[in-house]
């Protein structure tokens, strides 16, 4: 059955995809963003789909509309973004989620948030489950984002206990894909971007860290299972991609299949950056029948054509 369905931060890189794919399910597609880190160019295609509708509004501010479901994705993704106001950063997790919790309540919709990995902080357990609470430093530079997006989980389960909202939470672990903002520092981006221009690739520390790395396609998918999952099912489940590799074994990778030059040069890890990140996907496996299937050398394969073709913008 077709849905009025919003999206905030549906102008960003997961969004758009998210968007793109509820059209073309055949639900109507409220996009809302303030533009802060998405861009015109990613939705541009959908704009003469009479499905999808844009409007420019900052979550942090309250929204009046008529929906069904809304996935609230609005938040700066990357370290450079979300520290750059790191006090608006904070307000978009947590005024954002008051905002559209509020919505949702008005309106009896389902929500679904964006959560992250982040909320997990440098984890002592490894894999991270979702039983684990986290081991998050609440004053340090990346604590704006982190703390944010915990309070806004605190949030989404308050409102599930108090008003009986339908929640969804889903942890995102590090995702990439065409889309993903060129300058934002995130490592596939970086080292993509770095390879193509035939640059040196800048490993932070001695490149042993680990993380774990999603398609964007797969992270997309269990989203929607998730929002269509049996109203008792709240989450916050682990959505990722479990196979873990180092900073090294991607850079190599990603030198492999550009073709390029490039050579590694290492520079100091930034502070609280967390040493390794892999998702236990086992609840997600159980509940909505997920798990990825892009492989990292096929979802890099298309992430790099991505950004072959990219024309430079800002
Ligand atoms: N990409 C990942 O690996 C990843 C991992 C964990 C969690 N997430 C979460 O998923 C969501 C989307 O991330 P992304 O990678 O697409 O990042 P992104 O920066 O591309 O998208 C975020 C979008 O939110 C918009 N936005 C920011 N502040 C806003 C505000 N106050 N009002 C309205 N719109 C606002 C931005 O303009 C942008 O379009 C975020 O909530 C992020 O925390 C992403």
């Amino acid at each position: 059955m077709s849905k009025k369905i919003l999206v905030t931060g549906g102008a960003g890189f997961l969004g758009s995809h998210l968007c793109e794919r509820l059209i073309a399910l055949g639900h109507d597609v409220l996009c809302v963003d303030n533009y802060f880190t998405g861009r015109k160019e990613n939705i541009a295609h959908l704009l003469s789909n009479p499905r999808f509708e844009i409007m420019r509004h900052d979550v942090t501010f309250p929204l009046y509309v008529e929906v069904d479901e809304i996935y609230n994705l609005a938040c700066p993704a990357s370290p450079i973004h979300y520290q750059y106001d790191p006090v608006q950063t904070t307000k978009t997790s947590v005024h954002g989620a008051i905002n559209m919790l509020g919505l949702a309540k008005r309106v009896k919709a389902r929500i679904l948030q964006a959560s992250t990995s982040e909320v997990y902080g440098d984890p002592e357990i490894h894999p991270q489950t979702e039983d684990y609470w986290g081991k998050v430093n609440p004053i340090g530079i990346r604590s704006c984002y982190d703390e944010g997006k915990r309070c806004a989980e605190t949030l989404f389960f308050d409102y599930w206990r108090q008003h009986h909202l339908e929640i969804k939470v889903v942890r995102i672990f590090n995702t990439y894909g065409p889309r993903m903002h060129p300058n934002d520092g995130r490592v596939v981006s970086n080292f993509i971007v770095q390879a193509l221009r035939g640059e040196d690739i800048t490993i932070y520390g001695d490149g042993q860290q680990t993380r774990s790395f999603c398609y964007v396609d797969d992270l997309v998918e269990a989203m929607i299972r998730m929002m269509a999952s049996r109203a008792d099912f709240t989450g916050p489940v682990n959505i990722g991609n479990p196979s873990e590799f180092s900073m090294l074994q991607l850079a190599e990778l990603v030198i492999r299949l550009t073709g390029s030059q490039s050579k590694l040069i290492f520079k100091p890890l930034p502070q609280d950056d967390p040493k390794q990140r892999r998702p236990d996907i086992t609840l997600a496996q159980q509940e909505l029948n997920w798990q990825p299937t892009v492989s990292l050398e096929e979802g890099l394969t298309k992430t790099m054509a991505y950004f072959a073709n990219l024309q430079p913008t800002r």
